[in-house]
């Protein structure tokens, strides 16, 4: 294990009725002028809107509204939150959402308290924010773990690149699993199907021996993968729900990362495919992670071989490592098609794969996992996810 300093600074809410325990509590300790960020409308048709206005109100907030917050969320976007924030001397922010509504808050938040542009801050002058504005997360879509870190994904449609950009942390995240209830099924599985990839992304990072922090991924990987057969077998199932929330928070948390170097290539690949396509980011790591898999097994088999026996469960015997290492990465592949992701691009609705050699060479290469690859390899890697 490498040496670490751990430290967590978002207090989180779990539980039915958490909002109505947390929010009064938290709000008393905040400025009176509150920017209630939303996404495309879902908060209004299943009840979450009028709730988090009702305790607003409650509270004696001057409430402000920044909606329409979309999937893949856009610097554009984060430009125009920003200026209202300026604009209305917003003293909070309250995201209310999915990944993409928390991730925008994330930056609309440092980009409120400067008037230089974060995105160039970051990529040009290699500088991160120091001043943010507070914000809160209550989190209505999970898998992503977004409400957990200060990292938030961002599409500059300019540029055709979809980055991990450094925001701020929320002060909060109240996680309530009857609220996920209305999310369309294909997205509650795509979404537990990112926590699964966050917990391999981190498990295959460095080094590569096996301690504490990966024990604990494993149990995390075991209870995604077991509470979403649960959930294809009763979607109703509050509990199964409560269980995905919190492994996706786990896998964000920093816990499993403690004393590691994640990989998050598959991630990179995943981000530049949605820069190209606005793809659902689950569906596309979905695709990705058994073919990046099969090309780098060889250079991390002991650690494919105990992911195989401790995570899917493949019985030791009369297999060679390769076979074992190969037969833990076919089950992951057998399980994607089970709960009905999709298993190509082309079954995901990307038909158009004269974009690949593009995506390919605009994606980040880490260094985190068992081989780093290179431009060309991430493209053969596309072309077989065709
Ligand atoms: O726009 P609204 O109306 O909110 O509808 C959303 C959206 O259409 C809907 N939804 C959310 N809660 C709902 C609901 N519909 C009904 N009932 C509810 N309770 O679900 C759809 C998807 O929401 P979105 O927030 O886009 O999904 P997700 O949570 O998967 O977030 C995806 C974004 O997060 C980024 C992804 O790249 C993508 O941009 N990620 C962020 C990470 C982070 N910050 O740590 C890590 C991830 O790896 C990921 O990259
Ligand atoms: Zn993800």
């Amino acid at each position: 294990m490498n040496e670490f300093a751990y430290s967590y600074p978002v207090k989180t809410y779990f539980g039915q009725g958490a909002a109505a325990k947390a929010l009064p509590a938290e709000l008393a300790k905040v400025g009176e002028k509150v920017l209630l960020a939303y996404g495309g409308g879902s908060i209004k048709n299943n009840g979450i809107y009028d709730e988090m206005v009702s305790i607003l109100k409650e509270a004696g907030k001057i409430v402000i509204e920044f909606s329409g917050i979309m999937s893949n969320p856009t610097y554009k976007k984060v430009q125009e939150g920003a200026k209202l924030c300026k604009e209305e001397q917003i003293d909070f922010i309250l995201a209310v959402g999915g990944g993409s509504v928390i991730d925008c808050c994330k930056i609309v938040a440092v980009q409120a308290r400067t008037e230089e542009d974060i995105w160039e801050m970051e990529f040009t002058k290699h500088r991160f924010p120091t001043q943010a504005l507070p914000m809160g997360a209550v989190v209505t879509a999970s898998g992503t773990g977004a409400e957990q870190n200060a990292g938030a994904v961002i599409t500059n449609e300019e540029k055709k690149i979809k980055a991990g950009v450094f925001g701020t942390y929320a002060e909060f995240a109240v996680l309530d699993p009857a609220y996920t209830l209305s999310v369309p099924f294909g997205q509650v599985v795509s979404g537990a199907f990112d926590t699964l990839s966050h917990c391999m992304e981190t498990y295959f990072g460095k080094p590569q021996e096996t301690f504490l922090s990966d024990e604990i991924n494993e149990a995390v990987m075991r209870n995604t993968i077991g509470n979403i057969r649960s959930l294809m077998k009763n979607p109703e199932d509050l509990y199964a729900r409560g269980e995905l929330m919190w492994d996706s928070a786990m896998a964000e948390n920093g816990i499993l990362k403690i004393g590691k170097v994640t990989d998050f290539q598959a991630h990179q690949i995943e981000h530049q495919l949605g820069a190209y396509t606005d793809c659902n980011h689950g569906q596309g790591l979905a695709v990705i992670h058994p073919v990046l898999y099969r090309h780098i097994y060889k250079e991390g088999l002991e650690k494919f071989k105990r992911f195989a026996i401790k995570v899917w469960d493949i019985p030791l015997e009369g297999k060679t490592d390769e076979e074992l290492a190969l037969a833990g990465i076919d089950a992951l592949a057998d399980f994607i098609k089970e709960i009905k992701l999709p298993t190509t691009l082309t079954e995901m609705g990307i038909t158009d794969h004269s974009i690949l050699k593009a995506v390919a060479e605009s994606s980040n290469i880490t260094a985190g996992c068992c081989k780093k690859l290179t431009s060309q390899e991430i493209e053969e890697i596309l072309k077989e996810c065709r």
